[in-house]
């Protein structure tokens, strides 16, 4: 059986920088608030003209380049994303073509909200476990600015653009050495958009299509559930706290990044933080953290990775990674 092994990664973030204090402008907020709140200063947002697609490929690009192998090697892409460019064709479809893959590799779209790139390395996880696929993009790509009521303090403070890519590879080696994925759609209302096409495009002006979230709810279950997350992911391997070089957080604020943290017994010098700079970009702030701590230097070949994410659904996961 064959395992699946990082060896390239990229990240993207478009170059329109918002900050804090350019939200003190058009919102009753203040940059103490949010930064108090969720650890965030500024976020990035999509150019008009550009789509999760360009982010995507972008991200992509870089990967394949840190990789050294040409997207035509590529088996299998997925691309977690909530903001795809289109209903159908899936964003991966369109990467697909644009990327100069192989036609008739396998190529789609995971919706898993916040989760969708630890999805993805989990599902991208089983092919190679059953040797149907030698090389993966997973991908994890979000507009979520395109999602936003602008005049809602309580949700467009948060939320940031960008993309991160990493190209997998078969190996006899690991590699990805599990992954763990749970959903339970009881929540469903505390953390999503209420309008989607399948509701006929009248609905769409009574209920809006932006993001609508319970906050202090959505935070409790957050905290509760990646405590259990870090310990089902430690037993499923045999190994202890101490063994984990780095905590690759999904980044959606510092206070639920930090109780992971303290979860794991593990200082924040070894936890890859980056919401500070990106805002939470759902699916791609996994990818994107990772990417710059391994371009950083942080992370270095053979040490092992704790990411876990939280989000809409609800959905959670997590990934044990050698390095
Ligand atoms: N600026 C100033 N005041 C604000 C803002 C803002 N941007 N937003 C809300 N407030 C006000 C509220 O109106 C409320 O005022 P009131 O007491 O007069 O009614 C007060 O601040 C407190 O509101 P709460 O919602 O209770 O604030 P809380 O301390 O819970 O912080 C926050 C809100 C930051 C959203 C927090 O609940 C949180 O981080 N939750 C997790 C949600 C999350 O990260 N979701 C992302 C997707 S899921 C995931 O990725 C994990």
């Amino acid at each position: 059986m064959s395992y699946a092994r990082i060896i390239g990664t990229g990240s993207y973030m478009p170059d329109e920088v918002i900050t804090n204090h350019d939200l003190e402008r058009i919102i009753d907020t203040s940059d103490a608030w949010i930064r108090e709140r969720t650890g965030i200063a500024e976020r990035r947002r999509v150019a008009p003209d550009q789509t999760c697609g360009d982010l995507a490929e972008q991200a992509a690009l870089r990967a394949l380049e840190a990789a050294g192998v040409p997207a035509s090697s590529i088996d299998l892409i997925i691309v977690g994303t909530c903001t795809p460019d289109r209903v159908f064709p899936s964003t991966a479809c369109l990467l697909q073509q644009r990327l100069g893959m192989r036609h008739g590799s396998l190529a789609f779209d995971l919706s898993a909200a916040c989760s969708g790139f630890v999805y993805g390395l989990g599902v991208a996880n089983q092919f190679f476990r059953t040797g149907s696929v030698k090389r993966a993009l997973v991908i994890g790509a979000e507009t979520m600015t395109r999602i936003l009521d602008w005049t809602d303090r309580s949700t467009c403070v948060l939320f940031g653009d960008g993309a991160g890519a990493t190209v997998l590879e078969a190996s006899d080696e690991p590699g990805i050495l599990s992954a763990h994925l749970h959903s339970d759609g009881q929540y469903s209302d505390l953390l999503g958009v209420p309008w989607g096409p399948g509701q006929g495009y009248e609905k769409r002006e009574q209920v809006g299509p932006y993001i609508t979230m319970q906050g202090n709810e959505v935070f409790k279950v957050a905290v509760r559930t990646l405590s259990r997350i870090v310990d089902e992911s430690l037993a499923a391997n045999g190994l202890k706290k101490s063994d984990i070089d780095w905590l690759v957080p999904h980044q959606a604020n510092i206070r639920i990044i930090q109780a992971t943290a303290r979860k794991l017994e593990m200082p924040m010098e070894r936890v890859v933080v980056t919401v500070d700079k990106q805002g939470n970009t759902s699916a791609a702030s996994i990818p994107m953290a990772l990417d710059t701590a391994i371009r950083d230097g942080r992370i270095k070949p053979g040490e092992l990775l704790l990411l876990e994410a939280f989000g809409g659904g609800f959905t959670w996961g997590s990934a044990l990674i050698r390095y």
